[in-house]
């Protein structure tokens, strides 16, 4: 190979790999900017590992080298061997000792993060929020003091900044896993059990979150976000949704058709407006504050028509199967979008969050 496509070659890799980890870096969806707890206490261990690993790298990189170095044969030398070490009891026991050494340097702090991370005593003494995943999104039932619930909701999950916020998570299908990167480590959604941990945000902001299990053909279209608020607007937005009562919205005439449109078409079979309702697919109370939705669509018109003209196209095996519901022309679609876009439940929504 000539040197300059080699050069080439070379350049062609590390550029790859620098837009590659840029990715990694994008604020409110990376473990390496942690901006709550549990994810801080991942980052503190993630740096510890990965320093004794240098110091292991590196030292290796010496002996090999000095080796290398010091032990060739020179010009004009005669092929020697170096003295045998096998056997060496003091040798022995430093490469044994070092490795236990290090291992237990990792394994003390990780453990304790472990224990201390899955202490659930001082749960009633926080809120709490029962998780289901779906293929291919999440439900979110908020509780109260006596464990009733409170306020319903999927895929932005509003929550308290500087509290803890205890998850038990459920799945209304296959094994998920819920990890909002900047805010915790991941923990597995699984049919079998009821797995709790705490979420904490340090600051405002809208934080992304991942299904970070494979689930199905959707999976990486299985997002949500994690939405910090101040605890004042916090309680403004728990109001909001608790009173929220559809008759009341201020529809304009499009809308006021597409709403007919919903509820003539069994919309609501599968879909609830409010605390009540069927979790089939995902709660639309406030719906026209998301963030996104479909996991990753703009909820612009145009996307929620193509959404709801053919579902199938964008998330392939999702619930909402085309066909599997009273078709729809794009006039009524527009309708229908002009009704969702105006759903809105609260005066608080994601634009209010410094992001
Ligand atoms: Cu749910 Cu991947």
């Amino acid at each position: 190979m000539k040197s300059w496509m080699r050069k080439l070659r070379a350049l062609l890799v590390l550029g790859s790999f620098a837009i590659l980890l840029a990715g990694c870096g994008k604020e409110n969806l990376t473990a390496l900017i942690p901006k709550g707890y549990g994810a801080e206490r991942s980052y503190d261990l993630i740096i510890l590992t990965t320093t004794v690993m240098s110091f292991v790298f590196l030292v290796v990189i010496v002996l090999l080298f000095t080796v290398i170095i010091r032990f060739r044969k020179r010009k004009g030398e005669e092929v020697r061997t170096p003295k045998q070490v096998e056997g060496s009891v003091l040798l022995e026991i430093i490469w044994t000792s070092i490795p236990i050494i290090l291992v237990i340097i990792m394994a003390v702090p990780t453990v304790m993060a472990e224990f201390e991370l899955a202490d659930d005593s001082d749960a009633p003494e926080h809120l709490n929020i029962d998780v289901t995943a779906n293929q291919y999104w999440w439900h979110f039932e908020y509780k109260d003091e006596e464990g009733e619930i409170d306020v319903v909701t999927s895929q932005d999950l509003y929550i308290p900044v500087g509290e803890k916020v205890y998850l038990d998570l459920y799945t209304n299908d296959v094994v998920h896993s819920f990890w909002v990167p900047s805010l915790a480590g991941k923990l597995d959604v699984n049919p079998d059990n009821v797995n709790r941990f705490h979420i904490e945000a340090y600051e405002e902001g809208i934080y992304y979150g991942k299904c970070a299990e494979l689930c199905g053909p959707s999976h990486s279209l299985m997002d949500f976000k994690v939405i910090a608020v101040s605890p004042e607007k916090f309680e403004q937005w728990k109001d909001d949704m608790q009173n929220f009562d559809e008759e009341d919205l201020e529809l304009d005439a499009v809308a006021q058709e597409g709403k007919d449109l919903y509820e003539q078409n069994s919309c609501m079979n599968c879909h609830a407006i409010g605390d009540d309702g069927p979790d089939i697919g995902p709660n639309l109370t406030d719906f026209g504050n998301r963030v996104n939705f479909a996991g990753v669509l703009e909820p612009t018109k145009d996307e929620l028509v193509r959404w709801i003209i053919d579902p199938d196209e964008i998330k392939e095996d999702n619930r909402m199967k085309t066909g599997g519901y009273p078709e729809f022309n794009e006039d009524e679609a527009e309708k229908i979008a002009e009704f969702l876009m105006q759903l809105k439940a609260t005066s608080v929504t994601p634009d209010d969050v410094d992001n």
